[in-house]
């Protein structure tokens, strides 16, 4: 199950935060070589993780095995605070119903073959912004995500030109929220939904205890 961490529950993930911050040093500083990102302190943070930010991790025993990040599109954000011209022919996209898409991970030994983690995290966000009234995705990718989001039936539109960026061919784009992506995302692998741990059956405080209905 995917569990959504926001300002409101987040002392209650500080463990799997940490370790998804250095997971994701690990990955975009020693596997994908984004040295820009390097830290001495072996944590890939960076300027939108503040409280605004919301965390969509697939925790495992205990163990972060894949995440990713949304961010509200009203505030600092990637696409327009550092690559505004990847959004130079339509436009940035800025509202309370649109979020921005950052930060998407699997750890090594779970991606590829059948491996649902990827979808998982995928479906979880599309779950999520359905359930809060987000009608829309915006992201900076690198472009062979393209095929990939179409193959799921997802409607993707380019909100600039494709422009290579240290190395990357990257482009900005635009995702629409649909029952029809969430469900396409869910049946590409086999997934049962709902893939979001509720808030009700998720972790509790010390001594915070669930009420009894009934
Ligand atoms: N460049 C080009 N294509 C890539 C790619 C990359 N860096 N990473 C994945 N792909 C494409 C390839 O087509 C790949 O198939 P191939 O290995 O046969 O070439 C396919 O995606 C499957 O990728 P894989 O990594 O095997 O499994 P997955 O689909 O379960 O996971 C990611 C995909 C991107 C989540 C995973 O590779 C990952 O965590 N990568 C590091 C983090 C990252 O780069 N995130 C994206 C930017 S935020």
């Amino acid at each position: 199950m995917i569990h959504v961490i926001d300002a409101g529950n987040r002392h209650l993930y500080g463990a799997e935060l940490e370790q998804h911050f250095r997971i994701r040093h690990q990955i975009y500083v020693g596997e994908r070589k984004w040295m820009a990102l390097e830290r001495p302190d072996g944590r890939e943070v960076d300027q939108f993780d503040n409280a605004d930010a919301t965390y969509l991790l697939a925790i495992e025993n205990g163990r972060v095995i894949g995440g990713t990040r949304l961010v509200p599109t009203e505030g600092p954000h990637l696409m327009a605070d550092v690559f505004p011209f990847l959004a130079d022919v339509r436009g940035l996209q800025r509202g309370s119903d649109i979020v921005e898409w950052t930060r998407i991970f699997v750890v090594p030994e779970r991606r590829g073959g059948d491996s649902k983690v990827l979808h998982t995290v995928m479906a979880a966000m599309f779950e999520h912004c359905l359930a809060n009234d987000i009608s829309a995705i915006t992201v900076v990718m690198e472009t062979w995500w393209m095929p990939r989001f179409l193959e799921l039936g997802w409607e993707v539109r380019p909100l600039g030109l494709p422009t290579m960026i240290d190395g990357m061919n990257c482009v900005g784009t635009i995702i629409t929220v649909s029952e029809e992506a969430y469900r396409r995302t869910l049946a590409f692998r086999d997934i049962e939904a709902p893939v979001i741990l509720s808030r009700r059956g998720a972790k509790r405080a010390p001594g915070e205890r669930r009420i009894q209905h009934g």
